[in-house]
């Protein structure tokens, strides 16, 4: 079921580019024509190749290390060799996943037929080309002189951009119709998808600068508290506007599960353990969406967009309490919240955020956790990344002294550890704590 944008004719190519600039967002670097060239015509020693940082660059020029020895995305492919590769491929009836469309979509840089140049391989994993966009026509003049503009004009996907940067990387790390996962594959031991683009952009080992010749380049650039609360609200979109979409609904008995939350089905039944993981929208024993990024987003709303706030709480449980009626009836309610995250992000995204505001949105996560929503593993988990992102804000822009709640954020990240079951009284009372001392920061 993948997108027809896959199927690597030119003129649907050009069908596709339509439908996304008509939608208001750029082509995906899979989705656009040009080709991609591969690794190697990236890692020329005085280009991305360099073995140390270049002082007097722009750029750092070791970016082809970086990614080759520290970042995950250029073990992508391997994975699929390997072991736990091997078994979910074997509990598929697939016979070899390297060679699997179900699996290449997100562990490598996969583009059409049309699209893969002279040097382009698939081994390579997800490659540069994969999130910057296939170099064919920006390779030679990216060099020489060409603005950003031009740059992006000829391909060059605009990662800067908060919105763009985070509906790439959700592509394989929450799964589309282009890029589709499903139960199935979680079923065959696939590990669930989890995200937040403020923390995964500083997990990911770090092969950019952002100092003032970066900001001159592209000033759409965003980091911190600003990165998660757009990137929150941008998940929550993708999220609904899947949701609304065939891969959801066409199903049989049961609509697709891994829309749901895994945990609400998942968990030992010893020591009981349900307690209003919804926050009351749902009885016990009633299966939840996954509302993470919807309930994150209520966070960002309560305290930039107080207006908008109520609406949404009102609409996110609406949305829970449709699966009480029919996919239609949920379809329908993930329209109308579409429409309000749209508004929310049109005035979220105009907004600089200070010092207290970072402060209060940290405040409001570890709230939302130290109450029933540590319940639920995957909104906590999501509490913690966004503790992570917002308090690496603080010290990095605020001045807030580098040792301060690391204690706490230790502990909050042991209560995630898997070979521990998972404690939401600990984590609870650990969200206490922060609730209460980040305001003293
Ligand atoms: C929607 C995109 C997507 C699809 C489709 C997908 N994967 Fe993954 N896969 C990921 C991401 C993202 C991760 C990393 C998860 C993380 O660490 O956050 C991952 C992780 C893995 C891992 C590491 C497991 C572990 O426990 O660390 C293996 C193995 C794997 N995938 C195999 C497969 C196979 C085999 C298929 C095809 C049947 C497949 N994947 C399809 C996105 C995808
Ligand atoms: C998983 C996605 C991803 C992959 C893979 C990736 N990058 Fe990046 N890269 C980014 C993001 C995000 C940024 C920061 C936003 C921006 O400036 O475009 C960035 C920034 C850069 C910059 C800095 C640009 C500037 O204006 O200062 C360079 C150079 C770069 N990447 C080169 C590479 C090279 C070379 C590879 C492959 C060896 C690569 N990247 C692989 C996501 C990626
Ligand atoms: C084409 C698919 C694809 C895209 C686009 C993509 N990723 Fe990934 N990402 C993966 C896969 C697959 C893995 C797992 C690789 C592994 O564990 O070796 C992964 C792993 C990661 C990891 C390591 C996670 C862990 O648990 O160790 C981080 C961090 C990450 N990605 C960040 C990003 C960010 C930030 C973006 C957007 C700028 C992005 N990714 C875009 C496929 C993708
Ligand atoms: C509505 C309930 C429900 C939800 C939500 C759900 N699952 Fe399942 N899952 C099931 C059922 C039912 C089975 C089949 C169990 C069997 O074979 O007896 C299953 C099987 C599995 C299996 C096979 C191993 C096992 O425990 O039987 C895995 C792994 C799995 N699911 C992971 C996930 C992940 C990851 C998610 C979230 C993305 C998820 N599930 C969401 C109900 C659910």
């Amino acid at each position: 079921m993948l997108g027809s944008t896959l199927r690597g004719v030119m003129g649907v190519l050009a069908l596709a580019c339509a439908a996304s600039a008509l939608a208001g967002h750029p082509p995906m670097p899979f989705e656009s024509p040009w080709q991609h060239l591969g690794v190697a015509t990236c890692a020329g020693s005085n280009c991305h190749g360099s073995q140390r940082p270049f002082d007097d660059s722009p750029v750092m020029q070791n970016e082809y290390f970086t990614w080759e020895r520290n970042d995950a995305h250029s073990n992508a492919f391997k994975l699929l060799q390997g072991a736990d590769g091997k078994r979910i491929a074997d509990n598929l009836g697939i016979k070899d996943a390297t060679k699997a469309e179900e699996c290449l979509v997100c562990h490598t840089d996969y583009v059409a037929p049309a699209q893969r140049g002279r040097r382009y391989a698939m081994s390579e994993g997800v490659a540069c080309e994969a999130c910057h966009g296939g170099a064919q026509d920006w390779l030679g003049p990216h060099v020489s002189g060409n603005s950003h503009q031009q740059n992006l004009d000829a391909g060059l996907y605009p990662l800067e951009d908060p919105v763009a940067r985070t509906r790439l990387c959700l592509q394989c790390h929450l799964g589309t119709g282009d890029k589709p996962i499903d139960h199935r594959i979680m079923g065959a031991g696939h590990p669930p998808l989890e995200f937040e683009v403020g923390a995964f952009t500083l997990y990911q080992p770090e092969h950019f600068r952002v100092d003032a010749d970066y900001l001159e380049r592209k000033p759409a650039h965003v980091s911190g508290a600003r990165l998660w609360a757009i990137g929150q609200i941008v998940a929550a979109q993708l999220y609904l506007e899947e949701l609304r979409s065939p891969r959801f609904k066409d199903h049989g008995l049961f609509p697709e599960l891994v829309f749901f939350d895994c945990n609400a089905c998942h968990h030992p039944m010893r020591p009981p353990r349900w307690s209003t993981g919804t926050g009351g929208a749902l009885d016990a024993g009633e299966p939840r969406l996954m509302d993470a990024y919807l309930v994150m987003s209520g966070a960002v709303l309560t305290v930039l967009t107080p207006d908008a706030s109520g609406r949404w709480q009102d609409g996110l449980r609406g949305l829970q309490q449709a699966s009480r009626e029919s996919v239609g009836k949920i379809q329908e309610r993930a329209a109308a919240l579409s429409g309000l995250a749209e508004q929310s992000l049109q005035q979220v995204g105009s907004q600089m955020i200070d010092k207290a505001q970072t402060i209060a949105l940290m405040q409001q996560v570890a709230r939302l956790g130290a109450g029933p929503r540590a319940a639920d593993y995957t909104s906590a988990k999501q509490i913690y990344y966004a503790i992570d992102s917002l308090l690496a804000d603080l010290k990095r822009q605020h001045g807030v002294g580098k040792d301060a709640l690391n204690a706490e954020m230790d502990l909050l990240f042991t209560a995630f550890d898997p070979s521990r079951p998972f404690d939401p009284a600990a984590l609870r009372k650990t969200l206490q704590q922060i609730s209460q001392r980040v305001t003293t920061l």
